[in-house]
């Protein structure tokens, strides 16, 4: 689904990202929407009105109590009007009023008196991104199905490193585009692994790896939103349960397979994302292993393949497979596409630190036994949605 033709009502709220403001309108103008803008009052301290009304040739609104402006098009026309309500940048504040339902300024009323999908794109201090109450906001907000773009990690305003830049203006046009995601998977139930798994080697030890979760996390929202029932079976990650998904958290490869193995009879797709350890301590001491003057030898034996098992079913569900790579991708991963008796497998090159594990960006070489696709450098909520309409794609045909 495109914003061509859409009527976009953007809230501005007071955060120094406002200042990327007018470009963002001019983004959305430039790709076929009518845009109206709402400032709050402390957004006027970091972006001018004139400015913002310059770029779409409407009047910008800022007033609950305008006679002027109700006079024109008043704010219960204004939510009417709105096919989407984008608010860009989200101050922790207002995210705060918004999942109370306050109603003491222009925007905030119009959230409430709007029944057009809400977006915001969060801007703020990284400490303050990850306080405890905002997190609390933050999953409120996504019950009601308000959609999260962004935020950004890097440098900010402040000097602090982090999680909490808003999005640059083509990145939240871009997920806009795709946040209105057709529901090509209604009906469907989809079940992703994600994270690693620890193998213990005492009570105190394991063996595990970098994954920490993001990418299949994003692939269990992207297929949520696509209308599928989604089932998430996590390995170890400090991640919060995307919301509307049935998680099941386990630890090891064993429980992750056994966990599997039980629901995804009922599962028309699987997606492997999880990094599995291939193996585990032949012993898992009961007790801490003691220091002495010895070696250590320690002996592994074979975790089961959870992909493999799947795909060999009788009756296998779609099953999509990643592998990550530090040499050879193509190669591997084709031949891990017809050993595993694959539909499709996702390769990682995770030879490049900037993507792959623990990172927020990713990029994709995607085969199937009639096509192959690349997926270009994108974060990972962008990156799974491409992925699961592929997945979409290939089901129908
Ligand atoms: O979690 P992030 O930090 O976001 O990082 C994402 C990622 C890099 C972990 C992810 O994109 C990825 O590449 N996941 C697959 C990692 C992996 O273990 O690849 P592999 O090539 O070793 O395994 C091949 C496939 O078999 C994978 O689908 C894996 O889930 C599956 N497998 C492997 C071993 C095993 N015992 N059971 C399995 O199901």
């Amino acid at each position: 689904m495109s914003i061509i033709n859409k009527n976009i009502l953007l809230g501005v709220t007071g955060g120094i990202a406002a200042y990327k403001t007018p470009d963002l309108e001019r983004k959305l103008t430039s790709q076929g929407a009518n845009v109206r803008v709402v400032l709050t009052s402390s957004a006027k301290e970091f972006v001018s009105p004139l400015a913002l009304q310059a770029v779409s040739g409407n009047p910008v609104s800022d007033d609950l109590l305008d006679r002027d402006a109700e006079a024109a098009m008043g704010h219960i026309e204004l939510a009417k009007w709105a096919d989407i309500l984008l608010i860009a940048p989200a101050t922790a504040n207002f995210l705060a009023k918004l999942s109370h339902g306050l109603a003491d300024d222009l925007l905030s009323t119009l959230c409430l008196a709007t029944a057009a999908p809400i977006f915001v794109a969060p801007a703020m201090n990284q400490q303050m991104w990850h306080a405890a109450a905002t997190q609390k906001n933050l999953v409120i907000l996504q019950k009601r199905n308000i959609k999260l773009l962004g935020p950004a990690s890097g440098e900010q305003a402040c000097g602090d490193v982090g999680l909490g830049r808003m999005l640059e203006p083509q990145d939240i046009v871009a997920l806009l585009n795709q946040g209105l995601p057709e529901p090509l998977l209604a009906g469907k139930t989809v079940m992703i692994t994600a994270g690693p798994t620890r193998e213990a080697l005492d009570p105190v030890r394991y063996i595990t790896n970098h994954s920490s979760g993001k990418m299949g996390y994003a692939i269990a929202q992207a297929a949520q939103n696509m209308g599928a029932k989604v089932i998430l079976v996590s390995g170890p990650t400090h991640l919060m349960a995307p919301v509307n998904v049935t998680t099941i958290q386990v630890t090891s490869a064993a429980q992750m397979h056994q966990h599997v193995m039980e629901q995804v009879k009922h599962c028309d797709v699987f997606v492997a994302c999880a990094a599995v350890a291939d193996y585990r301590p032949m012993q898992s001491n009961s007790q801490k292993i003691k220091k002495n003057e010895q070696e250590l030898t320690l002996t592994f034996i074979k975790n089961p393949d959870i992909l493999s098992d799947v795909a060999h079913l009788p009756q296998p569900p779609f099953t999509l497979g990643f592998a990550a790579e530090t040499q050879n991708v193509r190669e591997y991963a084709l031949s891990k596409l017809y050993a595993k008796k694959l539909n499709m497998i996702a390769a990682n090159d995770v030879s490049d630190s900037s993507i792959g594990f623990n990172s927020e960006n990713n990029a994709l070489s995607v085969f199937w036994p009639q096509g192959e696709q690349i997926l270009a450098m994108a974060d990972k909520q962008q990156l799974a949605l491409q992925l699961m309409q592929l997945v979409a794609e290939q089901l129908k045909s």
